[in-house]
């Protein structure tokens, strides 16, 4: 592990906190511009100081992100990256990625990470999600001044800009045939064209994608066997690099933890611990990042673990599931915790008395929370409340 003296960030080689400090470390870039203009910049407020956000570099309608400084990447994943960059951005070569993994396990991410790397045009268009052929390919409109006008998607744009980036999620949903033929076509690296009626009516040309554009596909590991066979075949065929990715290591999914939440050591290690212990189960349960994250940030704003736990990934389980985790989640329990757990007792309270006015007696609880339901009924609408100028709750009373 390597220490950036500049963030703390900790990095597992001396390779990557080099790329870190040169790419990804915005403590080191400032100080690195600092120095460059240290009497200016001593006097002049920041842009920064005036609520304003740095103003992102566009290329057309597309972006060049900025890098996540608290993304983790293995060593090999890194390395494998450096040298995909170096046959696309100094050879010129056309070389697909398929980056391949569990949800949840940094797949979307690292396409972002990489067009930051590269400073380059970023693009991410979802297979699921984006389903006509206008939306991937655009679309013609025929006006009486202009005739015939193509409007451009976001996605061909991309393809169109030199050194672009463009990524597209969950590769293997795509249900469009005629969508997923286009992709074979812009993806073969012999063609890396395609004819598509809209452009073609209206510009008489095909598109074309340009020099050093990188085509990132994301997919889930397993979901080719779910999904479409045959677009799997096919279109897996494109992608001669396939990037694998797993969930970090508990000591890296602890340091993002920490980073990315205001969460301690502590918390972000029984948290981790949890997620570990999980996935050691004769049935493993895997637990995304995303998911941690969500609990570090539940327990940072005072919730019982366990409540963190059954708030994001134990109430979608079926309960035999539900009944292992929270078994598991015993094992991790701090003494407090553990008494915690045994003496509180959740009460039902009616909505209105919100928190101040706590009903300990279960018994008065019931009373009242039946009262409520009772008066209130449809009875605020006529104190001018937001249901009174709704006319089909007004006739409902
Ligand atoms: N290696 C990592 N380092 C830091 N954060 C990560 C890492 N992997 C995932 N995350 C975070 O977890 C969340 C989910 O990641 P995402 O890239 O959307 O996963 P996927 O595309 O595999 O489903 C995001 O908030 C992301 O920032
Ligand atoms: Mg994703």
């Amino acid at each position: 592990m390597e220490t950036c003296e500049n963030c703390g960030a900790t990095l597992p080689t001396q390779a990557i906190l080099d790329m870190h400090k040169k790419e990804f470390c915005e403590k080191a870039q400032s100080e690195a511009k600092a120095k460059e203009g240290q009497k200016k910049s001593k006097t002049k407020p920041k842009a920064k100081a005036n609520g304003k956000k740095p103003e992102r570099e566009m290329i057309g309608r597309l972006e060049i992100p900025t890098a996540d400084p608290y993304y983790m990447i293995s060593s090999e994943v890194a390395e494998e990256i450096g040298r995909i960059l170096t046959l696309v951005d100094e050879e010129g070569a056309i070389e697909n990625v398929a980056v391949i993994g569990p949800r949840g396990s940094g797949k979307t991410s690292l396409a972002k990470q990489i067009a930051a790397m590269r400073k380059s045009p970023y693009h991410s268009a979802s297979a699921y999600l984006q389903r006509s052929s206008d939306e991937w390919f655009g679309s013609e409109t025929i006006s009486l001044a202009e005739g015939m006008v193509y409007n451009k998607s976001m996605f061909v744009e991309a393809l169109e800009t030199p050194g672009a980036t463009v990524a597209i999620q969950d590769l293997l949903l795509m249900q469009n045939k005629s969508v997923q033929n286009g992709l074979n076509d812009l993806l073969d690296p012999s063609m890396r064209s395609v004819w598509v009626d809209a452009i073609a009516r209206a510009l008489g040309r095909p598109i074309r994608v340009a020099p050093n554009v990188l085509i990132i596909a994301t997919w889930n590991a397993g979901s080719s066997y779910t999904g479409n066979i045959t677009l799997a075949a096919n279109i897996m065929d494109r992608f001669p690099n396939r990037i694998m990715m797993d969930y970090p290591p508990e000591e890296a999914q602890v340091a993002i933890l920490m980073r990315k939440t205001s969460a301690d050591y502590n918390t972000a290690l029984r948290i981790c611990q949890f997620s570990s212990r999980l996935r050691q189960l004769e049935e493993p349960i895997e637990v995304s990042i995303r998911s941690l994250l969500q609990i570090a940030k539940k327990v940072e704003l005072g919730a019982h673990i366990k409540d963190a736990m059954m708030f994001t990934i134990i109430a979608s389980e079926e309960p035999r599931v539900q009944t292992k985790m929270l078994a598991t989640l015993e094992t991790i329990y701090t003494p407090e915790e553990k008494q915690e757990e045994r003496t509180r007792k959740v009460v039902w309270e009616a909505w209105e008395d919100g928190g101040e006015d706590m009903v300990k007696d279960p018994e008065v609880a019931k009373a009242k929370a039946g009262k409520m339901t009772r008066d209130v009924e449809w009875d605020q609408a006529e104190e001018g409340g937001q249901f009174a100028s709704n006319p089909t709750r007004g006739n409902a009373k």
